[in-house]
């Protein structure tokens, strides 16, 4: 039994589960320096995990392209997830799984491979990528200036942290009265927001960029239920001046769902309104939530 207040939510770092105040990585931690890290965010709705397994299938391919080693296996990650969240006794939480790259084993060195990998989590209450009440609205977006890194300098389907592009676009977005910003890569096609993937929806056609961006588990979740519900789409290239016209638009994020888009620059969308596309994928994809396939509880009872 345990007397610490894990209330404001848990992690797991150097091997222990403390109170997310306490939990500390070294400033010598090639993860700060380097931003040398990779990680994965699922959320907890209603105390079950959505998509747990999808989440750590992309965690282990992003661990494996960074040739992260962290010295656990997936069962091993997942019952810690378990754990993290338990002990925080948070119903509906954000959940982050991070691989760092840690300090080398050897005083000096320089080589990566010298580094002692490890892995941090935390379960912390819920966080969305824009807020509660932009949601209800819909969100103005801002295409930024500032061009996506390209995908040859970094993988974007490896969940990093090498945030600069999408920040310095937040910086402009938010400057300019905007709720967040949508990057394109240099031959101005769409890529992706910060913490979110991007859809179109044009004459009742969905689009969403192939390339530059996270492959979204909220992404593959939509596609998916497009597909069930028999609404056309395409998974390609979008060009700026495609996004600028939709009727319709909404972004997908583990923090937060599938999330209404009200104005792209200054355009305010033709079907922002009513958005029926948006509407029934939104609904779609919380009752999906329901379905066992995807609905892993979270084992509270086993670490009270
Ligand atoms: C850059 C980026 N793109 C897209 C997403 C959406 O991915 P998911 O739906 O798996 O949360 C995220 C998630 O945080 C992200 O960081």
């Amino acid at each position: 039994m345990t007397t610490q207040d894990f209330s404001r939510g848990a992690a797991y770092v150097d091997g222990a589960f403390v109170p997310i105040g306490d939990a500390r990585i070294s400033v010598l931690d090639w993860g700060f320096t380097h931003s040398d890290a990779v990680y994965d965010v699922v959320h907890v709705v209603d105390g079950a995990f959505f998509r747990l397994q999808a989440h750590l299938d992309r965690f282990r391919r992003s661990m494996a392209m960074r040739r992260m080693d962290v010295g656990m296996t997936m069962d091993e990650i997942r019952c810690n997830l378990h754990e993290v969240v338990a002990l925080s006794g948070l119903r509906d939480a954000y959940v982050a799984m991070v691989a760092l790259r840690g300090r080398p084993r050897i005083y000096g060195s320089r080589r990566p491979a010298d580094c002692q990998n490890h892995l941090v989590t935390y379960a912390v209450p819920w966080v969305d990528v824009v807020p509660r009440e932009v949601q209800e609205r819909g969100a103005r977006l801002k295409i930024a200036d500032v061009p996506r890194v390209p995908d040859a300098c970094f993988d974007p389907t490896v969940k990093n942290y090498q945030w600069g592009d999408l920040t310095t676009g937040l910086f402009q977005a938010h400057d300019e009265g905007y709720d967040s910003v949508i990057l394109c890569d240099a031959d101005n096609y769409v890529t992706e927001g910060p913490g979110f993937n991007i859809f179109s929806v044009w004459n009742g056609h969905v689009w969403t960029p192939d390339h530059g961006c996270l492959p979204g588990i909220t992404r593959a979740t939509v596609l998916e239920l497009c597909t069930e519900l028999g609404i056309p789409f395409s998974v390609g290239r979008l060009r700026r001046a495609e996004l600028e016209v939709s009727d319709e638009a909404f972004i997908t994020s583990s923090g937060g769902g599938v999330i209404r888009v009200q104005q792209i620059n200054d355009r305010i969308l033709p079907q922002a309104e009513e958005s029926p596309v948006f509407k029934r994928l939104r609904q779609a994809y919380w009752e999906a939530h329901r379905d066992p396939r995807f609905h892993e509880p979270i084992g509270y009872h086993a670490y009270a």
